[in-house]
């Protein structure tokens, strides 16, 4: 097998991350938003001193993770094609549209905000996956080791995260230690937040 090279995201890797973050993150509400809205994101996200890293395999990226330091609204990125693409891609996937207003609600007008906000010693885990082919071949756990790593030298001492993968939660809880914040029902679908110390 060629050797998979892990690297720190760039800005000429935002198409392929994008792809992966459509693909692979179902449950994203953001996804409704479109591709192009998902590369204004991800490109804004890094110029606001963002990072993460990425594994790739001749020039293929199968997998990244994201830390957010520094978040940005996701309402400056909306463009006509990106509104263009919620209302029928809302029509196509009702159930995602629900959970996107749930979402909405809870993350922008509740009264207990359920938006993970990073701190100075806490650091977010944003966004994470890895291609279906590539999946439980060890990949994951080698970007987060490669996310912990970098985290601790940039002086944090928490992981922050939000997470509807239920086996990826018992991972964390299981060998990072991992404690539940918080478990939030967004829709369809139920998140947990969870916190540990590196
Ligand atoms: C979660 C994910 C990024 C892990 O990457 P990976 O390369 O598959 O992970 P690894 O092989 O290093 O295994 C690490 C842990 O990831 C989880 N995992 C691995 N394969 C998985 C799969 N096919 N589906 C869901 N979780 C998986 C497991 O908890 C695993 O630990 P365990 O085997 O001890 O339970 C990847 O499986 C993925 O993209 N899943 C779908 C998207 C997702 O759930 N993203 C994270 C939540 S926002």
């Amino acid at each position: 097998m060629d050797k998979i090279k892990f690297t720190i995201i760039e800005e000429k890797h935002i198409h392929q991350i994008s792809n992966i973050h459509n693909t692979e993150l179902g449950e994203s509400v953001l996804n409704l938003f479109g591709i192009e809205f998902l590369e204004a994101m991800y490109l804004d996200l890094l110029r606001q001193g963002n990072w993460g890293f990425l594994a790739q395999i001749n020039g293929e990226v199968i997998g990244f993770i994201f830390a957010t330091q520094k978040e940005v609204s996701f309402i400056k990125h909306l463009s006509v094609i990106s509104i263009f693409n919620f209302f029928i891609k809302s029509l196509q996937s009702p159930k995602k549209f629900y959970s996107f207003m749930i979402a909405f609600k809870k993350f922008y007008f509740a009264k207990v905000n359920h938006k993970i906000i990073p701190t100075n010693i806490a650091i977010e885990l944003s966004h994470f996956a890895v291609k279906n082919n590539w999946k439980s071949a060890g990949i994951g756990k080698k970007l987060l080791k490669q996310f912990e790593n970098k985290a601790n030298l940039n002086g944090f001492n928490f992981i922050l995260t939000r997470t509807h993968n239920m086996r990826l939660a018992d991972y964390y809880i299981k060998y990072k230690n991992a404690s539940t914040i918080k478990k939030i029902s967004l829709g369809f679908n139920q998140f947990l937040i969870l916190k540990w110390e590196i």
